[in-house]
């Protein structure tokens, strides 16, 4: 079978990309999908869910670096990539190739940190209360490029009304610089319930995850 015209275009696509600064543009992008095509896409599962972190991902898949059509291939013949059937577009494709041949790709990057009484020893994804009173969550760009927030942090859950929005910098649109973080204090206040007490901190952002989540829980 010869080379096809779509082939073709998508080799001088590459081609050209290659001498082209906005490569690394692509290869941003193809990081986040990597990482977020399940949510970004509805595919519900992310590369990274089965293959693991670059370097060292497993199943073969450094056949993508710069090679756009071996996901095409692997999404028609792996029989457990079969939601990503008809989900995955030639664009993103050759944005995940791009990822693949440049894992290092300048990022945002999200750390969570939690302080104060109710910081869990464990994960910095989860606040436990023993008691009424205030802790915070601090969000860190970690990462090389800017990190954008979305909309104002908020609570939900089946107890978010045991706890209560303090005060926070991290204002909605705000853009945070490499290094730069911004910080929610939350509360817990018991409305008279007693026993297990969940909810959750939404802070909203555009990269990975489209947002962070921390668990706030009260015993
Ligand atoms: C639900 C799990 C799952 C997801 C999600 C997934 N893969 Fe795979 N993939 C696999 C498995 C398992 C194999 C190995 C199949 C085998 O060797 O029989 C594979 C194989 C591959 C291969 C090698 C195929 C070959 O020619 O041998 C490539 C390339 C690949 N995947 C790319 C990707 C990319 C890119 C994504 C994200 C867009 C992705 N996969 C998402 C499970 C997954």
């Amino acid at each position: 079978m010869g080379v096809s015209v779509r082939d073709s275009a998508l080799a001088l696509f590459l081609l050209l990309g290659a001498a082209h600064p906005a490569l690394g543009q692509d290869a941003l992008r193809g990081k986040l999908l990597y990482h977020d095509i399940g949510r970004v896409r509805g595919t519900g599962v992310s590369c990274v869910d089965c293959h693991g972190g670059i370097p060292g991902a497993l199943h073969g898949l450094e056949k993508v670096a710069g090679n756009p059509n071996a996901i095409a291939y692997a999404i028609g013949a792996v029989q457990q990539m079969t939601p990503l059937r008809g989900r995955v577009t030639d664009a993103d494709m050759a944005d995940l190739a791009a990822y693949v041949a440049n894992p290092t790709v300048a990022s945002p990057g999200v750390q969570l940190t939690t302080v104060g009484p109710a910081a869990s020893p464990y994960t910095s994804e989860r606040l436990e209360f023993a008691r009424a009173g205030t802790s915070s969550v601090r969000l860190t760009n970690a990462g090389a490029l800017a990190l954008q927030l979305g909309a104002a942090p908020f609570l939900d859950g089946p107890a978010a009304a045991d706890f209560a929005l303090q005060g926070t910098d991290c204002e909605p649109r705000a853009v945070l610089a490499p290094q730069q973080s911004c910080a929610v204090q939350i509360e817990f206040r018991p409305t008279g319930g007693t026993g297990l007490r969940t909810a959750t901190l939404h802070i909203a952002h555009d990269w990975i995850g489209g947002g962070s989540n921390v668990a706030l829980i009260a015993r």
